[in-house]
């Protein structure tokens, strides 16, 4: 058997150990699983990628069992103690490049940008891949996801210009001189912990809780947000936040309330349902709630 011979046999074998999983694109899944180990011998290749094949089949997504996910153009890396980013999320990414370069010119020369409850590092490495001219500082509650994500700030030669701490919201970063930004991100946990107890009870199977629960209702973190994050802005800058299906409402309401914004803008998906709130900081603090 040649190579060629034996690569299309080992193809069908692991599309056939992906279809038994109920994967729902075996052969798209099975190529990225293959093209993981064509650097090795054929012995070599078939064991690593029958593995992976049988993991994936078990139920474990395909991120984990590559280690990595691109998001924005970039290549994450990402393990069990941090979410997976997700497609959709490249949304809240490209906003704030948008609105980087619209402040700051294409090359986004002296842009600040904070990414909050940075899991991986995926917006926080985007955007300033992006963004050639932007300074990043990035943090999470979990140490795990800050040396995670500094790894891939490194790896993608962008280490000189993302900073990242770790713990609760922006306790750490107020120490590291991050202020005055011109647009904060956030992909908060916003489902509620009912839910998760419930019909988004699967989300919980393979990834960390401490990225999806939101709290009672899912708004915790945003309320908290919507305020400490005024004080890292300039005036005319943006706070993006990416929303829950079915949050908008509530998230303008708070955004509001807190008298920090002078303008409130939704963002819809390619399906017409808002999932990023833009919100502008306002030339004076007006007090909130
Ligand atoms: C939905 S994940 C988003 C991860 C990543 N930014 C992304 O877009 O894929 C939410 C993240 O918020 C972090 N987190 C939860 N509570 C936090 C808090 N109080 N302060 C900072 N980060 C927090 C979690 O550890 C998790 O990594």
């Amino acid at each position: 058997m040649d190579i060629t011979e034996g690569e299309g046999a080992l193809s069908t074998e692991i599309r056939n150990i992906l279809m038994s999983g109920g994967v729902d694109d075996p052969v798209g899944e099975s190529e990225r699983i293959l093209a993981e180990s064509r650097d090795l011998e054929l012995t070599d290749m078939r064991e690593k990628a029958v593995s992976m094949a049988r993991s994936r089949a078990s139920g474990i997504p395909l991120g984990y069992v590559l280690g990595r996910q691109r998001f924005m153009g970039v290549e994450i890396e990402v393990n069990p103690g941090v979410l997976i980013p997700r497609s959709e999320t490249e949304l809240l990414g490209w906003e704030a490049v948008a609105r980087l370069r619209e402040a700051r010119g294409g090359h986004g020369l002296g842009a600040r940008v904070i990414d909050m409850c940075c899991g991986s590092g995926n917006l926080a490495c985007g955007i300033a891949h992006a963004v050639p001219g932007a300074e990043v500082w990035a943090s999470d509650l979990m140490e795990d996801c800050a040396v995670l994500a500094m790894r891939n700030a490194k790896r993608l030669g962008l280490g000189g210009r993302i900073h990242i701490a770790s713990g609760d919201l922006f306790k750490p970063l107020a120490a590291m001189g991050a202020s005055g930004c011109d647009v904060i991100v956030c992909n908060p946990p916003y489902i509620s912990s009912h839910r998760l107890t419930r019909d988004r009870q699967d989300l919980l199977n393979h990834e960390p809780r401490q990225a999806f629960d939101g709290g009672p209702y899912g708004l915790s973190i945003y309320q908290r947000l919507v305020h400490d994050a005024a004080s890292f802005l300039v005036t005319g800058g943006w706070l993006l936040l990416e929303l829950g299906v079915g949050q908008a409402s509530s998230l303008e309401l708070l955004l509001q309330r807190s008298g920090y914004y002078d303008r409130i803008e939704l963002v819809p998906d390619p399906q017409g349902e808002p999932r990023v709130a833009a919100a502008r900081r306002g030339p004076a603090i007006t007090g909130g709630h």
